[in-house]
């Protein structure tokens, strides 16, 4: 039998092995993990105003659904025969280094999906461009953000830096966004989930954990560094 290497996924995926090892001997973690438990634990502490108004889209919530269904047509192809050892998440933004390529999505953003939007917001001396239908709750029926990015993406040309949200749950969602040309994503609802079930500490859980899972998604889909992940890394299905 040929021998399997198991990759190091320490140390941002070792928040989850952490929380693992603790569940194999019997401890459950007091803060869920996936997204949807995340948000259905904020359903309880909410009043309901408060949890329909973050959780709500435009209208039908057609393009909230469409946000997420643009995700699973995207798959990862993973490559072996790799040295993912030492990983590094980390990306420039604005003269800045990132330790990771994920931010928390401000509140009053212009989100753009047309890729001469973004060139005109190019001439009027934009620094970088964020691709986003504002998590669906702008236009019902508008175009997913997932399936924007590659148009944006081609017209921006690298001249600044393409960020992206809505949709953005899991880091396997994070790794699809930055392969198909994203330099960033950013949060929105998960981390007000977060915030409701437990303040900082809630927010702070919610990161750990999506940094875990981006770092894994890395190291078990062949890329030692998010920088080289690119459409090669996708098949649309
Ligand atoms: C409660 C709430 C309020 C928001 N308010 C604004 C806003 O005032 N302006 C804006 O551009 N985007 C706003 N957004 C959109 C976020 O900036 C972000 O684009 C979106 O949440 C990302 O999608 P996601 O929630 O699916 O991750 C809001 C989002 C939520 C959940």
């Amino acid at each position: 039998m040929t021998d399997h290497v198991t990759p190091d996924v320490a140390p941002l995926a070792e928040y989850q092995n952490g929380i693992c090892m603790a569940g194999a001997g019997g401890a459950r973690p007091d803060l869920p993990i996936t997204p949807d438990a995340m948000e259905a634990r904020a359903r309880e502490v909410l009043d309901a105003e408060a949890f329909g108004y973050v959780a709500g889209g435009a209208g039908s919530e057609d393009t909230m659904r469409a946000n997420r269904e643009a995700f699973r047509r995207w798959r990862i192809v993973p490559r072996m025969l790799v040295d993912v050892q030492h990983r590094d998440l980390s990306v420039d933004m604005l003269g800045a280094r990132l330790p990771a390529p994920v931010l928390l999505a401000p509140i009053g953003v212009q989100g753009i999906l047309r890729p001469d939007d973004a060139r005109r917001a190019i001439d009027h001396g934009a620094d970088a461009i964020v691709v986003s239908n504002h998590g669906g709750r702008q236009v019902d029926g508008a175009i997913a953000a997932l399936d924007a990015l590659p148009d944006v993406v081609e017209a921006v040309g690298g001249i600044v830096p393409v960020l992206f949200d809505s949709g953005i749950r899991t880091g396997a969602d994070a790794f699809k966004a930055i392969a198909l040309g994203a330099r960033a994503v950013l949060l929105g609802r998960p981390y007000a989930w977060g915030l409701a079930v437990g303040g900082q500490r809630g927010i702070e859980h919610v990161l750990r954990s999506f940094l875990a899972e981006l770092d894994l998604t890395l190291a078990l889909s062949g890329y030692a560094s998010v920088a080289d992940v690119d459409r090669d890394a996708l098949r649309r299905i």
